[in-house]
């Protein structure tokens, strides 16, 4: 049963834990499957999901095994040694993508850090040195220096100068200016299906057409970051298939792990040319992390599972336009179940703040705009539970 509160929660703050954001005084202590449960007992419906991880939501029973029975078989035997569900997994990642070789890693950030060593190396072998990136303006691909300077977050321009070199950044769906970036330097595109942490935003199926033939056509790498669109987020497993185009490089991280760390870089044999040494990390590949990858793959790729998130998504869709027009509100944007509702207005902070008093967890990506990232086993019942509680915040929050 829900409880909903409006009471203010007690405002509580941890000296001991690094003060990285303004984190709300409250404390989780359980989840299971859309709702999640505070110290005090109170529950919560959550459209946040650990922001898209948990795929399967909280404490999946098929993970929980997973993770039972591999910490009770083998945790870790170093990366220098294969294991059978580091083998498993790179055999379920390749066989669904097309692709043919991975490499695991523990976070979104690492594994295109690796994608980006990847596409060095091979400008390196291939290309006479090139190593420019192209990258998207608004784009996100993590917190590492070079993924901060891949990414095109206008807050980082200046944090933790100097920048890594080397990326060149162009609006995102407009393939002139990625051929007029293109220099003799230059060794890949680089971009995410949509930007999810911009706000939702798609890269237009003509565009990642265009991106594909343009590569080919320059002899270029394309990358795909489906770190957030990828693992069944857009109603298919790779966000990439809504184009009909592969990547020579795809990384994957998020939903992957069902809510545990794990990361991939997949890529094209013939990209495939670190040497040993180049590339590595402690816990790359451990089974515990890469058994909970099997588990994830093995249930978001049962008959009908995608067909169920392509229907979610219509069901969620269909019910944040309802409420736009009820609230003044604009369109809705995205794919599956990776929305974002345009809120017309600088509201979103107000809105989840009281949202999450009424107990439901959404995200503001950006001052205009809320953004929806529920479960991929999310229910109608839930999805009608969450409009239900918005429509009475935007209410409130945000009168027109
Ligand atoms: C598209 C994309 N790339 C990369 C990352 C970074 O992943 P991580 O936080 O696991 O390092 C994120 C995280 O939000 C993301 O959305």
């Amino acid at each position: 049963m829900t409880t909903v509160t409006t009471a203010d929660p007690p405002a509580r703050t941890f000296a001991t834990t690094m003060d990285i954001v303004a984190r709300p005084p409250v404390v989780f202590v359980a989840g299971h499957g859309s709702w999640l449960t505070d110290s005090e007992g109170r529950e919560y419906l959550d459209f946040i999901q650990g922001w898209a991880v948990n795929c399967l939501g909280h404490s999946p029973t098929p993970i929980i095994q997973a993770l039972a029975r591999q910490a009770a078989q083998l945790i870790n035997c170093s990366p220098a040694f294969y294991n059978d569900q580091m083998i498993k997994l790179a055999e379920l990642l390749t066989r669904h993508s097309g692709l043919h070789q991975v490499f695991l890693a523990n976070s979104g950030a690492e594994a295109n850090e690796g994608a980006i060593k990847l596409a060095r190396k091979w400008g390196a072998v291939h290309r006479g040195g090139a190593f420019e990136i192209i990258t998207m303006e608004h784009g996100f691909h993590g917190r590492t220096l070079a993924t901060m300077a891949a990414s095109g977050k206008s807050q980082w321009e200046h944090l933790y100068e100097p920048k890594v070199p080397g990326f060149v950044k162009v609006p995102l769906n407009d393939l002139a200016a990625v051929e007029a970036a293109i220099t003799p330097r230059t060794v890949a595109v680089m971009l995410e299906p949509i930007q999810g942490e911009a706000g939702v935003f798609e890269a237009t199926i003509p565009f990642l057409r265009g991106l594909r033939a343009l590569t080919r056509d320059k002899g270029l790498l394309l990358i795909l970051d489906e770190i957030q669109t990828g693992i069944g987020r857009t109603g298919r497993l790779f966000g990439f298939e809504h184009a009909g185009t592969t990547p020579d490089i795809m990384t994957l991280a998020k939903g992957l792990g069902g809510g545990v760390p794990l990361a991939a870089l997949v890529a094209h044999r013939d990209v495939c040319c670190f040497e040993y040494g180049d590339q590595g990390g402690t816990f790359c590949g451990n089974p515990l992390m890469a058994a909970a990858g099997c588990a994830v793959i093995e249930e978001v790729t049962k008959p009908g599972f995608l067909d169920r998130v392509t229907q979610a998504g219509a069901y969620l869709t269909d019910g944040l336009r309802v409420l736009s027009r009820k609230h003044g509100c604009g369109a809705v944007r995205g794919r599956g179940l990776l929305l974002a509702l345009d809120l017309k207005r600088d509201v979103s902070g107000a809105v989840v703040e009281l949202a999450m008093r009424r107990g439901l967890l959404i995200n503001g990506p950006r001052p205009d705009s809320l953004r929806f990232m529920p479960a991929l086993t999310v229910s109608d019942a839930e999805i009608d539970g969450m409009i239900g509680i918005l429509d009475t915040v935007l209410g409130d929050a945000a009168p027109v």
